[in-house]
């Protein structure tokens, strides 16, 4: 078997792991590699002056070789705070009212990608498989392809690819998405991210599709479909069936004092739906005073990205409307919303889970949503809590028993919520079995296989046409 390679910006860093919320995709790939071992590249997270980066700082940990970079104070400014979350971030999220494009950022954004590639150069062995990941690295494979290596790459996006009109308002649209026919393998979420990538390939005139999934850029030939990503299910499950004896679950049980728990959590993102939740909630409250003060929401929201203006902006905002809705609704013995900025280990919040009698996952727009998932594996199956899910994550595509939802549309979500907590218990465990066959059915491990199966059947890629 090839030794393989990832590549990703964010890397759980093995001396700091429970330490920092890793997001889903450094969860995720953990998983998928400490079962079959590999080397992975990324950011150690740390920054510092010009001049100052030192060499990879080598670790190994379970079956994992990690390679650790930083960057320059000023690479994360223009390439991740700047290029990739302030420009191809919103963007992917239909967010162009967001997105600050400026030429500084753009060439940090590709300079620090091709100072990857030097990292991961004298890495490379002629039989491994590279698995690049997420919109920080798009132009990677292109990099390394004009430094001359011919191994087989794989490229995935975590989030969502938008429509071509979004798209293609970009400035330097040609430039990404030549870069993506450097890869051998692209995979996307979704089949809807899928074509909007290949409508704007073809709009664009950068290649021809000779089916739904192969693509030919000049002597170039790619593939490119969906992968949805998935979670480690059975051992999910079992986390959270072993969390009812830890003591915060106890101590979480007491102060709910009979309350229904509904669940919602989410970095702190403007994707992710949250004022337009609370005002779902707040709907939902006043529309039906007598479910006041026999629920509370738990909105755990860990802060992200905090030096990105539009970031710090919904700190405030957030804050605000929940203490908003507390002033207005509660009372001396209620709260309806526990707003909480801080990062859970996975073995609380599968047990918050599983506790739950409902989760909110409203995303305006999202690639996957695993916080969907891991809340369907949690629960018991005796007597199941109910997802409530936008129809605008990824994962909606696979969970069709969710109660599925447009989360713009607040009264409509605040009747959801009504009557997800009203369903009953039959209704509960069929949705319930058909979520989790699903999720059974695609696991995280099965995703990695079937797209390392994908990348690794192919001959070496022809490059000369990547400028
Ligand atoms: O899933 C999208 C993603 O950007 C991942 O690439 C990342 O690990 C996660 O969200 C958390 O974001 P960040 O690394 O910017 O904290």
């Amino acid at each position: 078997m090839s030794r393989l390679i990832v590549v990703s910006n964010r890397v759980p860093v093995p001396d700091k792991k429970g330490t920092a919320p890793a997001g889903g995709l450094a969860v995720a790939l953990q998983s998928a590699l400490e079962a079959r071992g590999g080397l992975w590249l990324g950011w150690s997270g740390q920054s510092c002056p010009q001049d100052g980066v030192g060499p990879l700082r080598m670790l190994r940990d379970s079956n994992i070789d990690y390679a650790l970079t930083d960057l320059t104070d000023r690479d994360v400014e223009e390439y991740y705070q700047g290029f990739a979350n302030r420009v191809l971030w919103p963007i992917c999220h239909y967010r162009l009212d967001l997105a600050e494009y400026g030429r500084r950022e753009m060439a940090g954004y590709f300079r620090v990608n091709h100072f990857f590639a030097s990292r991961l150069l004298p890495l490379i062995g002629e039989d491994d498989l590279i698995w690049i990941h997420d919109y920080h690295l798009i132009p990677l494979a292109a990099e390394l392809r004009r430094q001359g290596v011919k191994n087989r790459i794989g490229f995935f996006l975590h989030i969502p690819w938008p429509a071509p009109d979004v798209f293609l308002a970009m400035p330097v649209n040609d430039e990404i998405l030549t870069s993506l026919t450097a890869y051998d393998v692209l995979g996307f979420q979704t089949e809807n991210d899928r074509e909007n990538f290949a409508d704007c390939l073809l709009r664009q005139g950068l290649g021809s599709r000779s089916d739904n999934t192969h693509f030919t850029v000049g002597a170039r030939s790619f593939t490119a479909r969906h992968y949805p990503i998935g979670i480690e299910t059975e051992e999910f499950a079992k986390l959270a069936q072993r969390a009812a004896e830890t003591s915060l679950h106890k101590r979480m049980l007491q102060s709910l004092d009979g309350k229904g728990l509904i669940i919602g959590v989410d970095r702190l993102d403007y994707s992710k739906g949250i004022t337009q939740r609370i005002d779902a909630f707040e709907n939902f409250l006043t529309r039906n005073p007598d479910s006041q003060r026999k629920v509370t929401l738990l909105q755990i929201t860990p802060k992200s990205r905090s030096e990105v203006p539009e970031y710090e902006a919904m700190q405030r905002a957030v804050a605000e409307q929940a203490g908003r809705v507390n002033g207005a609704l509660g009372t001396v013995d209620w709260v309806p919303i526990r707003y909480v900025n801080r990062s859970l280990r996975r073995p609380a919040l599968a047990g918050l889970y599983r506790m739950a009698k409902l989760a909110l996952v409203t995303p305006l727009r999202d690639g996957m949503n695993l916080v969907a998932k891991e809340f369907v594996a949690a629960q018991s199956e005796a007597d199941p809590g109910v997802l409530l899910l936008s129809r605008f994550a990824g994962a909606a595509q696979e969970l069709k028993d969710a109660v599925l939802v447009n989360p713009y549309d607040v009264e409509g979500t605040a009747e959801a919520v009504a009557r997800s907590l009203a369903m009953p218990l039959e209704e509960r465990r069929d949705r319930w079995k058909g979520m989790m066959k699903a999720l059974r059915g695609n696991d995280v491990f099965s995703w990695c296989d079937t797209f390392l199966g994908d990348l690794s059947t192919g001959e070496q890629g022809a490059f000369e046409n990547i400028v």
